[in-house]
């Protein structure tokens, strides 16, 4: 297949170009300045020219808390910006997130779960599964949590320069999710790919677990002698109020697993 891959030098969007190049399928990539997926008319040009049987949308406004402060540029990026894919593409993955999530579940959210964001982020990227959806019922958007992988600022790989730098790091044990590595979920987004996979699925690897406890196994694995302390969220605010429960799982029949959360982290510090 041709495949049109946006958000090519993001932390998953690069991943994902040499995951469909491993599996044999010509990848055409881009990013800014390349592309600017706001203009729709240069999305319409750029994808007739390329003319991609798929198109993997990785670009996004990530930038969690400024999103606060820009909701107006998150909007344009994370949903009028996928709508303009979207409309363009014969078929598309798009990515979306667990903060589309209130975080007030106990049981794992799945595709069917309703929605209700409590951020500036998550309300644009619902918007965006909301543009995709509306403009075909053949496309796919792809909710993950938690993503970290070499190549882009995550939370595994601060923890593991501060456990570098320091004796101690303070983290919060009451918010509960799916850590999810992009080596794992690039396969398995070609594999959604390959089989023109419809509608919402959510992808992360399997389990559940705290910052907390994410942060001990990383510098279990990396084999850093740093303290981790748990602190309520209380003690760490930030602009954005994270959901304090996230863990995202599947019920679908055709749904997308993922390993244990734990073969995730030693995939990414295993070279
Ligand atoms: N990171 C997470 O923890 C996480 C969790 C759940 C879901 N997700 C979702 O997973 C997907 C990939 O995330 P990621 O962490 O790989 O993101 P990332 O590293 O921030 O990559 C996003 C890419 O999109 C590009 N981009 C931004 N605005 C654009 C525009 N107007 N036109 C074209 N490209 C543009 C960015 O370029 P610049 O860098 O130049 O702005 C960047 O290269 C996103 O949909 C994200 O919402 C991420």
């Amino acid at each position: 297949m041709r495949v049109l891959v946006t958000g090519a030098h993001g932390m998953l969007g690069h991943r994902v170009v040499d995951a469909l190049r491993s599996r044999g399928h010509e990848v055409r990539g881009t990013d800014l300045p390349e592309l600017d997926l706001t203009d729709a008319d240069a999305v319409s040009r750029f994808v007739s020219d390329v003319e991609p049987d798929a198109v993997v949308n990785c670009a996004a406004y990530t930038a969690v808390d400024k999103a606060e402060e820009d909701e107006e540029l998150a909007f344009r990026i994370n949903a009028d910006a996928a709508g303009n894919v979207a409309r363009a593409a014969p078929y598309v993955v798009h990515l979306s997130t667990d903060y589309v999530f209130d975080g007030s579940a106990s049981e794992a959210y799945t595709e069917s779960s309703a929605p209700a964001p409590t951020g500036a982020y998550g309300r644009t990227k619902l918007a965006g599964e909301e543009q995709v959806l509306g403009a075909s019922s053949s496309h796919a958007v792809v909710r993950t949590a938690w993503l970290y992988g070499e190549g882009g600022p995550n939370f595994v790989d601060t923890m593991l320069r501060l456990g570098r730098e320091r004796a101690e790091v303070r983290v919060v044990f009451d918010q509960v999710g799916s850590p999810t590595w992009t080596g794992h979920l690039s396969t398995a987004l070609v594999d959604v790919v390959q089989r023109k996979g419809a509608g919402i699925f959510h992808a992360a690897n399997s389990g559940r677990c705290s910052w907390f406890e994410l942060a001990v196994e990383a510098m279990r694995v990396a084999d850093l002698d740093c303290r981790v302390v748990a602190i309520p969220s209380s003690e760490y605010p930030t602009p954005t109020k994270r959901p304090a429960f996230s863990v995202l799982e599947t019920e679908r029949d055709d749904g997308v697993h993922l390993p244990p959360w734990q073969d995730g982290v030693k995939g990414h510090l295993t070279p």
